[in-house]
């Protein structure tokens, strides 16, 4: 439950180069995943690595309060004991999942299709992202929704009691609204099918085989058809968590921009719905090898050695978006800190995330004295080439962990300090990062009052 306490602000000054092994916390898609599909399965599921972000703690009270077993043994170290699909049992109190649309969004999805009714609420960021793109298609399951004007939180569920599958195409680019309907499906009798016109990461179908689901994903003209057998029964696995390629992207970023810097990020997911930064900042010329190609968890990952590099301003492709939705604030860092004009088209989804991250980085960016281009989906940042940030600003967090995260690794290359204004958020997905970056030898100080 983030942004309930008071505000921290931090400062990240020009750092000396970035040295030694930057080992990220576990992935905040997966580890959602691992416990939602854990409580929805018979029998108790062990997780390692898991992230033990606030975001995720939030799913993780929220899966008990629909009744399922939830235990902590050590670091990342959980266990599952789970109530089968349809199982969910009724909560007493209202659901606050705090931070995480991933978090609201989901469990909504599982509990549309279960005789239950649930009202879940979240922080101000939360409170203010629309909640119609899971409304909209559960209701075609049978369930009920009752919100706040524009479908925003509160919001009570009333879940259906005869539902029916369903066959959605949903209108945007999203791995949350394809996960909801996917586990809405799953208490439905028959096949629903999702059709992505745009692919979107694919932890929830990958999972759910994993967990003795029928999924299947099929090529067609119509785009990526992916078909659930409804009604199965999930059997509870050993989850190991990968690291998160979101998260990794900070300790990439800030190395590649910061002078003499030469890094080890190790495990990192090369899962192609994941990996567009990766693929963007080699076309900005970085230096980036991939080592040690292998599977963990269930993922493609490699170990990644970064060194700072003399980086060049792209046209970064709109068909990449989805594989880097998360990464565009700390791109649009590295990009300040390149050799001319970035260009980042297809990036509307952006405007609803835990903040609107075209605008947070705009006025960011400008503050510390870079010039920005943008329309409602589009960002451009006219790169001011390695040094050449003046930086000596305070930036708006708005309580969002990567808005925040951003502009502490701009400060760490620009002239001057660059400072947020409040780094709380950072602990819902990061809660790592500060002493992480410290160890690499990065200066991050927080501001007492
Ligand atoms: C996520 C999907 C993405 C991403 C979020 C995590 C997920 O959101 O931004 O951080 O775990 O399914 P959208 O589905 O809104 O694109």
């Amino acid at each position: 439950m983030s942004g309930h306490g008071d505000p921290i602000k931090m400062t990240a000054r020009k750092s000396a180069p970035l040295q030694g092994t930057a080992q990220v916390p576990g992935d905040k898609s997966i580890s959602h995943r691992a416990l939602i599909f854990g409580a929805l399965s018979v029998g108790e599921t062990k997780i390692t690595g898991l992230l033990e972000g606030e975001d995720v703690l939030d799913t993780a009270r929220a899966m008990r309060a629909f009744g399922a077993e939830v235990t902590q043994h050590g670091p990342g170290a959980w266990s599952v004991h789970g109530v089968g699909v349809g199982g969910f049992a009724e909560p007493e109190q209202v659901i606050d999942c705090g931070n995480s649309g991933t978090g609201v969004r989901l469990i909504m999805g599982c509990m549309a299709t279960s005789p239950i009714t649930a009202t879940f609420t979240g922080d101000a960021s939360l409170r203010k992202r629309p909640m119609g793109r899971i409304t909209d298609p559960i209701a075609l399951f049978g369930a009920q929704s009752y919100g706040r004007a524009g479908g925003r939180l509160p919001m009570t569920v009333v879940g259906a009691r005869d539902p029916v599958p369903v066959r959605y195409t949903p209108p945007m680019a999203s791995a949350q609204v394809k996960s909801a309907v996917l586990l809405a499906g799953l208490n439905a009798p028959g096949q629903t099918v999702v059709i992505e016109k745009i692919p979107t990461r694919d932890h929830t179908e990958r999972m759910l085989r994993g967990f003795g689901a029928d999924v299947t994903v099929e090529q067609t003209d119509e785009g990526q058809v992916i078909t659930l057998q409804g009604q199965p029964e999930l059997v509870a696995q050993e989850v190991a968590v990968p690291r998160d390629p979101s998260s990794a992207a900070f300790p990439v970023c800030a190395a590649l921009i910061v002078p003499g810097s030469d890094i080890l990020v190790p495990g990192v997911s090369q899962n192609p719905t994941r990996n567009g930064l990766f693929i963007t900042l080699k076309e900005m010329g970085a230096d980036i090898e991939f080592l040690n190609p292998r599977e963990e968890g269930g993922e493609p990952v490699a170990d990644l050695r970064v060194r700072y590099s003399a980086l060049h301003g792209i046209d970064v492709p709109a068909a990449r978006a989805s594989a880097q939705i998360d990464e565009y604030p700390v791109l649009s860092v590295v990009a300040a800190c390149a050799t001319g004009v970035t260009r980042m088209p297809g990036v509307h989804e952006l405007r609803v995330k835990e903040s609107d991250r075209i605008d947070a980085m705009a006025r960011g960016l400008e503050a510390c004295g870079v010039r920005i281009e943008e329309d409602e989906d589009t960002l451009i940042v006219h790169g001011m080439g390695p040094g050449g940030v003046p930086g000596g600003a305070t930036c708006a967090s708005h309580l969002d962990h990567r808005i925040a995260m951003s502009f502490l690794v701009l400060g760490m290359a620009a002239q001057n300090p660059v400072s947020v204004d409040d780094a709380t958020p950072i602990a819902t997905s990061f809660p790592i990062f500060e002493d992480l970056m410290a160890q690499l030898g990065a200066s991050i100080t927080r501001d007492t009052h």
